[in-house]
């Protein structure tokens, strides 16, 4: 079994923390987002909005673009931090399985409960990923 040297909690309360920094003003609705990434670096996110409300972007993709764009491509894990445990979006688990069916991610609620744990796999069955695009010769 592969050794995963940060703890699920650990990476919840980071997500706790994240969602501090949410700028959610039109929705209320603040997530926090932590990335464990393979190399054992962890990216943080939060959900920016905009008064012009389709430009904002959700706390996961803020971390997944965060340590995509220095160099990580590897995910062990995402914890997602909402006050209810939400669940995240469609865009977001599109994102995610580009990355990896096998991350991991944990679903948490304000408290740092650990309400839900699957595989991107399982939230988003049958993706459209990278294989897709590979012409069979
Ligand atoms: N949001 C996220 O940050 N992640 C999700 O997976 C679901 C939705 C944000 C977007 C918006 O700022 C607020 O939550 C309400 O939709």
């Amino acid at each position: 079994m592969k050794m995963i040297k940060m703890q699920k909690t650990e990476l919840i309360q980071k997500a706790v923390k994240a969602r501090k920094n949410a700028y959610a003003p039109y929705s209320n609705y603040p997530v926090g987002a932590a990335l464990y990434t393979a190399t054992g670096k962890t990216y943080l996110g939060a959900n920016v909005e905009n008064a012009a409300y389709p430009v904002t972007m959700c706390a996961e993709r803020v971390a997944i673009f965060k340590a995509v764009s220095e160099g990580e491509r590897e995910f062990e894990m995402i914890a997602v931090v909402t006050e209810n445990a939400g669940s995240p979006c469609g865009s977001c688990r599109q994102v995610l399985a580009e990355f990896g069916l096998d991350t991991l991610v944990l679903i948490a609620d304000e408290q740092g409960n650990l309400v839900e744990e699957l595989s991107v796999g399982e939230l988003l069955p049958k993706a459209f990923t990278p294989k897709d695009l590979i012409q069979p010769k």
